[in-house]
């Protein structure tokens, strides 16, 4: 959005009734048609604003987009957020901040969009991303850290999601399926993508793209046995706008703590509590093997630990879990 509409929406929402034309011209220097002008822009994307002679311009309500002009109304985080880069339309949010990041984006910038074209998941798998439904955020972490403690990032992502989706005070049953789904009555409401760049003992970036299925009704058809979303749940919608600061909010708040020891000790027994596989059968699919045992736990570095029938506990860093005997 360009100065003059960001400075007239700042400017309709500080005041409480209408704002004439002749003081916003004055303000910005312009004429009353270019205001007009800036008025119709705001319009067509998505804000309801009143005209009327004599009187001036309110604003009688704002969209729910992901635009760094409406999670600014709600976010008051240090860095996360503070540059937010939104898309109507994208390939993938991960894909550009991962470019960004190579550009040298600083820490905290955060790429949303209202729908992607190419949404990207684990294992080379699509996200279905349609518009105006969901929420599609991808946010730059420059952690000085080695690259095997930036892999406890994903662990602290999904511990900050299921923290927000708690806060809707849902009344639902939200589970976290090892490595980094979230799943609401044994449908997938949330995935996380973690992408990082790295030297041999240093991470240079790493991006954190979260998918949440918020209001969508109408999955692709591969993908509805499988997956949910909060407004099939519960039959509500929910502002996309105030998720996406509040997510930003809780995973600055989890980040900069994690980031004093690098240690996800603090973490563990609410992540176990909201996992789907612990004391279960699971097998663990690996690019090169499957692991078949008792999930018992996650490890202080965000690995799974998985006790084998021999009796050995094994730790498995990556892969995707399915219960056993199950098709989840
Ligand atoms: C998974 O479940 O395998 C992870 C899904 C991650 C989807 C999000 S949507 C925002 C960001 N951009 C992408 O292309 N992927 C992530």
């Amino acid at each position: 959005m360009d100065k003059v509409s960001s400075g007239i929406l700042e400017m309709l929402r500080s005041g409480t009734g209408y704002i004439s034309g002749q003081q916003i011209s004055t303000e910005f220097g312009l004429t009353r048609a270019a205001i007009w002008k800036h008025i119709k822009d705001l319009r067509k994307t998505g804000y309801i604003i009143d005209a009327v002679p004599n009187k001036g311009y309110h604003l009688a309500s704002s969209p729910d987009m992901l635009s760094e002009e409406e999670i600014h109304c709600f976010l008051s985080t240090r860095t996360i957020g503070e540059t937010v880069i939104f898309h109507r339309e994208i390939d993938s949010t991960n894909s550009v901040a991962m470019l960004l990041a190579s550009d040298g984006a600083p820490h905290g910038t955060v790429v949303t969009s209202d729908s992607q074209t190419g949404g990207r998941g684990r294992r080379g798998r699509d996200w279905f991303s349609p518009p105006g439904c969901n929420l599609y955020m991808s946010v730059i972490l420059r952690p000085s850290v080695s690259p095997a403690e930036a892999s406890q990032i994903p662990v602290i992502s999904v511990i900050s999601v299921v923290r927000v989706l708690e806060k809707l005070h849902t009344g639902l049953p939200f589970q976290i399926k090892w490595p980094n789904d979230i799943l609401c009555q044994g449908k997938k409401v949330c995935g996380i993508l973690c992408e990082m760049k790295s030297d041999t003992d240093q991470i240079n970036h790493v991006v954190v793209g979260i998918g949440i299925n918020v209001n969508v009704t109408s999955m692709d058809s591969c993908i509805s046995d499988i997956a949910t979303s909060l407004k099939l749940e519960t039959g509500q919608e929910y502002s996309r706008t105030k998720l996406s600061a509040s997510l930003l909010e809780e995973l600055e708040g989890i980040y900069l703590e994690w980031l004093q020891d690098r240690n996800l000790k603090r973490y563990v027994e609410e992540w176990e509590r909201y996992s789907l596989l612990i004391g279960r059968n699971v097998k663990i699919e690996t690019p090169s093997e499957i692991i078949a045992g008792v999930a018992t736990g996650l490890s202080d570095n965000g690995s799974l630990m998985v006790k084998l029938s021999t009796g050995t506990i094994r730790k498995v860093y990556a892969g995707d879990a399915h219960i056993a005997n199950h098709n989840s």
